[in-house]
């Protein structure tokens, strides 16, 4: 064959390989309002930088033991290739082949460019498009999928891993995701769900819609297994190259330096209402403390009563945990325990240092609360905070009380500063409850046991709710002004390095449940 034969043997076959399942599949794709596998990786990655790997390999008849069907790349795209000029390696189901289901060469596929993302060190997205098992290849299928979670795990905590669910993803297919680090879905597209409706009805005689058992809206805000909602694919793809660019590339790098920005909105003394049962919206608090008040909330509609994501101090990326005074108080409960417990465990892999804003009640109170097992949740806060070596800096703004005041990482779990604001309260519990236990008495024979009660809380607020008692023994270390922080914070993380002190070597501790 001569070279130009061979050349044109080439494109003809890449042509219609790329064309996946052919134009009436990719045509039945859009006509569902979704993008087709290969307009995704264009919007999601740096123009023309994909590397495709395994173009060629095609789903041979022999495997099924049926009628001859060429399956296009078996139905997965993968390569590598760069956002924002740094690599990723990146996997696309194709929805046009077989529903984008789940072979053996269709795995084979996905486990090589997990351990290429492993092997070259870089962050794996994955975007999920698939009718689940191909349920032709039996236990071959099951396999592939074992092969993909194991290699989840074993790349958690070494590169950030992706997900972004543009279309079903069902039945133990949702496993991979939620063995990763970030999930993405979108409006009416992205749905996930262990049985599906049909089975629900069989089984249980419930009636549901797919959406509203498994679509954005649902893992967003109820279950809390999807982390960014987007009403586009291409909104989708703008969070991820966001998200990417507070993010190192693996566990051994520190995340990129931009240069310093002054926030939009910054601090003013007033930021705290006078009146403090008042509630404030913490995000403003942010938002004056972060460059450019450039915040990426994580987890936005999930356990919104604490507020997690990545903003940057001169130009370095830093993980915030915060209280929500305008969502039930801010108190912590089950969900927000489990969220910020997991989000500061992800920081912690990936060298990011954590900043905690403090002003919560405490644990949400209620026969509902302890059965749902808060003891066991509220304890993966503790652990996460104790077992993070990264830099950990605190600022009591108001509230902190009794167990929250520890779990929101005071110096006694680990915070390498601790800062409150003159506003601060920090005791064993609010001024209320400790005025009608430790004065019952006086208050039960006071003439008029009201007046008395509210000169005990006066008397109480005065004597412990403020930083003065914690930062006279040193558990405070400094207390400054709101508009003063975000010049602290700056020094503290130009300076911070990870301390590792006190680390005892060990296989691993034990998680709680
Ligand atoms: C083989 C599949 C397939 C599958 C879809 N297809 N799912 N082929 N194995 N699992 C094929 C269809 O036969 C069809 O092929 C093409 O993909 C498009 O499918 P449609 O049904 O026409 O599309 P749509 O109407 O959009 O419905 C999509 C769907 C539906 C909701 C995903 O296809 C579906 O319910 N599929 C089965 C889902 C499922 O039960 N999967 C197994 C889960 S068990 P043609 O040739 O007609 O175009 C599982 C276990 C994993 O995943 C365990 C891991 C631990």
């Amino acid at each position: 064959m001569s070279i130009v034969s061979m050349i044109n043997d080439f494109l003809g076959r890449v042509s219609r390989l790329i064309l996946g399942g052919g134009r009436e599949a990719l045509d039945s794709q859009k006509k569902k309002g979704k993008l087709t596998v290969r307009e995704r990786l264009d919007a999601l990655l740096d123009r023309n930088s994909l590397l495709e790997t395994d173009l060629f390999v095609e789903h041979s008849a022999r495997d099924f033991g049926m009628a001859t069907k060429h399956l296009a790349g078996d139905g997965v795209v993968t390569g590598i290739g760069r956002i924002d000029d740094r690599p990723v390696a990146v996997f696309a189901q194709d929805f046009s082949v077989a529903g984008g289901s789940l072979g053996r060469a269709h795995a084979s596929k996905i486990t090589k460019i997990m351990d290429t993302a492993r092997d070259m060190q870089m962050p794996l997205i994955g975007i999920n498009d698939s009718g689940g098992a191909r349920i032709q290849e039996g236990v071959d299928s099951l396999c592939g999928y074992g092969e993909i979670f194991f290699r989840n795990t074993q790349l958690s905590g070494v590169v950030p891993q992706l997900s972004i669910i543009l279309g079903p993803c069902a039945g133990g297919a949702v496993y991979s995701p939620a063995l990763t680090d970030f999930v993405f879905v979108v409006d009416r597209i992205s749905n996930m769900f262990i049985t599906g409706p049909q089975v629900i009805r069989t089984v249980l005689g419930e009636e549901i819609s797919p959406e509203d058992l498994g679509g954005a809206r649902t893992h967003t805000s109820i279950t809390g297994n999807a982390h960014f909602f987007a009403s586009t694919e291409y909104e989708t793809f703008d969070q991820v190259r966001r998200l990417l660019s507070f993010l190192p590339s693996n566990c051994s790098e520190r995340p990129p330096v931009f240069p310093a920005q002054q926030p939009r909105q910054p601090l003013t003394p007033e930021i705290i209402p006078d009146d403090r049962r008042k509630a404030y919206d913490v995000k403003d608090i942010i938002r004056g403390l972060v460059d450019a008040s450039d915040f990426l909330e994580v987890h936005e509609l999930y356990a919104r009563n604490i507020v997690v994501g990545f903003g940057r101090l001169e130009g370095r990326s830093v993980g915030i945990i915060a209280n929500q005074p305008k969502v039930l108080a801010g108190v912590l409960d089950v969900d927000a325990s489990d969220k910020a417990a997991r989000f500061i465990r992800f920081c912690d892999a990936f060298n990011i240092p954590l900043l905690t804003l403090v002003d919560t009640p405490g644990y949400l109170p209620g026969v509902d609360q302890e059965h749902s097992g808060v003891i066991r949740h509220g304890a993966k806060l503790l652990y996460a905070y104790s077992e993070a070596t990264v830099p950990k800096m605190t600022v009591i703004m108001r509230k902190a009380y009794g167990g929250a005041y520890i779990a929101m990482c005071s110096r006694h779990l680990g915070a390498n500063f601790v800062l409150a604001w003159p506003s601060a309260e920090i005791a064993v519990m609010g001024p209320e409850g400790a005025a009608n236990i430790i004065f019952r008495k006086e208050i039960d024979d006071s003439q008029n046991p009201d007046v008395t009660r509210s000169e005990k809380i006066r008397e109480y607020e005065e004597k412990f709710a403020n930083p003065y008692v914690a930062a006279g023994k040193g558990y405070v270390d400094a207390i400054l002004l709101p508009q003063d922080t975000r010049a602290a914070l700056c020094t503290v993380i130009s300076v911070a390095k990870n301390s590792e002190h006190g680390r005892v070597s060990r296989r691993h501790g034990n998680f709680p449940v």
